[in-house]
């Protein structure tokens, strides 16, 4: 008799979604790739360079899937729009955005510069706008897709050293 799918597998499987992870080197979106692929989905996995890739790609393969590694620097606008269309063309499809890759550079509010200011919001707020705007084309045409931001808690409640970040 052949095993039939248990209903965990049914409702989340990813099998056949091509899926983006930025910040994939990182200890969240590591663990978020390994995940997905595991749960059927074929993934390109994105860092600021490429040694750090090595070790989360192994792991996708590991679990079962295809991994394609994906180097940019999101503080860059021109280079975010090149990555969704890199992703695309590796995957042959984009069917979810996981906008993981963040930064923090934590002190108190009175040391903030403005460099501070305009490096922590480029990746942490700029590049998720632009990196979504650069799918919805492509995930309109496929009739759909699913964009999932990663927040944090200092989103509800900040902290000494963390103000711009929140
Ligand atoms: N660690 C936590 O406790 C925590 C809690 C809540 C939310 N978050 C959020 O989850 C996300 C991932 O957190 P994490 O703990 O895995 O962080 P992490 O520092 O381990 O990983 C973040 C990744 O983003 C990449 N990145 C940073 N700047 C980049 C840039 N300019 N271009 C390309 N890549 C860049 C880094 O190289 C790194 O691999 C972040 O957005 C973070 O704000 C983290």
């Amino acid at each position: 008799m052949s095993q039939q799918p248990s209903i965990l597998e049914r409702l989340f499987s990813l099998c056949g979604k091509g899926v983006l992870v930025t910040g994939a080197a990182g200890g969240i979106g590591r663990v978020l790739a390994a995940a997905m692929a595991e749960a059927g989905a074929r993934l390109a996995l994105h860092d600021v360079a490429s040694d750090r890739l090595v070790e989360p790609c192994q792991a996708v393969r590991d679990a079962g899937g295809e991994a394609f590694p994906l180097v940019a620097d999101l503080s860059d606008v021109g280079a975010c729009q090149k990555l969704i269309g890199e992703a695309h063309a590796s995957l042959g499809r984009l069917d979810v955005l996981v906008n993981c890759a963040g930064v923090n550079r934590r002190e108190p509010i009175e040391a903030v510069t403005l460099d501070d200011y305009d490096s922590i919001n480029a990746v942490n707020q700029r590049s998720l706008f632009f990196l979504s705007q650069a799918a919805h084309p492509i995930m309109r045409a496929q009739g759909g897709g699913k964009i999932i931001n990663i927040g944090s808690l200092n989103s509800f409640m900040g902290l000494g050293t963390v103000s711009v970040y929140a």
